[in-house]
């Protein structure tokens, strides 16, 4: 069968440009304390990823196609994380706030969870709990 442009159909043509995007993936690392296990369990409006036991030190990660929109993307990923008698809850990707980072590395402490930065310079920031 031949294949021309004179097939797309505009309903494809839609798909193509709702299905263009990035690949990100959201790493998680458990700097809560030596010998404590961190309980995640992160949801978007699509997806519940389960919940993930990591131990101190250890990771977790999970990719995600950040779909592009004209009028921005709005994907959402919310997790609650659990450690002892604890429990709190954090936005892990907001497109507004994540839209420059295709790694998201947090290290998740007692006080909140903390990324690095690179503008102006490479320091860590931490955000209080939600
Ligand atoms: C995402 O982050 C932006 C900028 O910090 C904020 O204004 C917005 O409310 C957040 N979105 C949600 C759904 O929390």
């Amino acid at each position: 069968m031949a294949f021309s442009t004179k097939n797309l159909s505009l309903p494809l043509i839609l798909f193509m440009l709702l299905a263009w995007g990035d690949c990100t993936v959201v790493r998680i690392s458990n700097d809560i304390g030596q010998g404590t296990n961190l309980m995640v369990h992160c949801k978007s409006g699509d997806d519940d990823l389960g919940k993930h036991v990591i131990s101190y030190g250890g990771e977790w990660a999970f990719t995600f196609l950040n779909n592009w929109r004209p009028w921005g993307s709005t994907t959402l990923f919310y997790c609650s994380f659990s450690w002892g008698r604890e429990f709190r809850r954090f936005d892990i990707y907001n497109a507004t706030r994540d839209f420059d980072c295709f790694e998201c590395k947090w290290s998740i402490t007692p006080d909140g969870p903390c990324t690095d930065m690179f503008v102006p310079d490479v320091y860590r920031f931490c955000y209080p709990w939600d």
